[in-house]
């Protein structure tokens, strides 16, 4: 081989080197990535305790966390760009109503700063935490993957979540391009069965649903009447109602929600829909009476978090913030 190929081949082998040494939000994902990265602390026990009191205070922390890591998930991958303050950045986007949690990151974040800092990315603590709310909510304990970087990226104009409103197929297009099958997403929904929603956005379906008057055909009809109670049609204030409507487990994940839609008791159209498209109707009927749905759901949890993006990422040491000379 000529000088001149060689010169190119080591060109070539340290271009190779140096993207692999780029540190990229795409990382080499692994369960206990953080065991003997924080001298003798448990990072994952750090970030559990800080949840556990949350809980025992609040409840609906387990569906702030749940929302909070699809959103981020689902745009750019799980880089914590849902994190990311700043005037038009995701967080600003429409969808983003009402997604709580950032604090309790905040939160978690300073406790793992102050042990060992620069070490713990935000993206893993979304994911970490989330596990550990749907523990504490009784929806069983999946082992996350862990060793995200944050992403340095966060744009309302990316925020290409499904809408409610959106047919499953449309919404199971969102979820494919993703790499997410129709079996996820109706697994993954099933984390509507924790939370609320806010009258703004199923009222369409409580009153003139079809332009003639009517509410939604789909809806059981007494639901629909406490839901008019709830949700005057000219009200200013945006009340919110339990998306699982059996009330003695709208603060457990559980399949409950599941048994819901079948019953024509879903609040959001997309909910209904799950249960009456032959795209999803079979495994929903499985699902609302299905003794391993924890298993399922964590399963699905573990793939919506494998999610990742391919730009550049870091450990950022404020969760709302991209590090400075990076
Ligand atoms: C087609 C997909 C989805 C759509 C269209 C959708 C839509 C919505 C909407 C409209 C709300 C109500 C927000 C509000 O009124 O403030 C909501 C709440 C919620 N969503 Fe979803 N969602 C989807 C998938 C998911 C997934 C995959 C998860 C988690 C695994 C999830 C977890 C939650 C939770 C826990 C809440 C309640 C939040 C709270 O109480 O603060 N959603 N979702
Ligand atoms: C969420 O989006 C709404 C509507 O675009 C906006 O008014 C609100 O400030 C946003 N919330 C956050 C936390 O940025
Ligand atoms: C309501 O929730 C309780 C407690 O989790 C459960 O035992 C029951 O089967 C649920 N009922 C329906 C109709 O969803
Ligand atoms: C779940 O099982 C119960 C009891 O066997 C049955 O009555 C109900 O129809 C089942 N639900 C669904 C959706 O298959």
């Amino acid at each position: 081989m000529s000088r001149g190929g060689g010169g190119r081949l080591a060109l070539a082998l340290a271009l190779v080197l140096s993207t692999v040494a780029l540190p990229c939000s795409a990382a080499a994902l692994k369960v206990g990535f953080y065991k003997g990265k924080c001298g003798l602390v448990d990072v994952e026990s750090v970030v559990a305790s800080i949840v556990a009191s949350r809980f025992s205070k609040d409840r609906s922390v387990v569906a702030a966390l749940l929302r909070l890591q699809f959103h981020d998930c689902f745009v750019n991958g799980c880089d914590a760009s849902i994190l990311l303050d700043g005037s038009s950045s995701e967080k600003t986007a429409g969808p983003n109503s009402s997604v709580r949690g950032y604090d309790l990151i905040d939160r978690a974040k300073a406790a793992v700063e102050a042990i060992c800092p620069g070490v713990v990315s935000c993206a893993d603590i979304i994911v970490m935490a989330t596990r550990d709310a749907v523990a504490l909510a009784k929806g069983g304990r999946y082992d996350v993957q862990t060793g995200r970087l944050d992403g340095k990226i966060s744009l309302a104009q990316n925020v290409n979540l499904p809408s409610p409103s959106m047919t499953v197929s449309q919404a199971a297009s969102a979820f494919a391009r993703k790499g997410l099958a129709v079996a996820d997403m109706v697994v993954l929904l099933g984390g509507h069965t924790v939370g609320i929603a806010h009258c703004s956005l199923f009222q369409d379906r409580l009153y003139n649903f079809d332009g003639l008057g009517n509410p939604d055909p789909t809806m059981d009809p007494k639901l629909a009447a406490a839901l008019r109670a709830r949700c005057p049609q000219f009200a200013t204030a945006d009340n919110t109602v339990n998306l699982d409507q059996n009330s003695s487990s709208a603060l457990v994940v559980d399949s409950s929600f599941y048994k819901q839609i079948v019953a024509r008791r879903g609040i959001l159209q997309i909910d209904q829909e799950l249960a009456l498209d032959r795209l999803s109707k079979s495994l929903v009927a499985t699902l609302a009476n299905a003794t391993d749905f924890a298993a399922r759901f964590g399963r699905a949890m573990v793939k919506l978090g494998a999610l990742q993006s391919r730009l550049p990422g870091e450990i950022r040491s404020s969760c709302r913030a991209v590090n400075k000379r990076s």
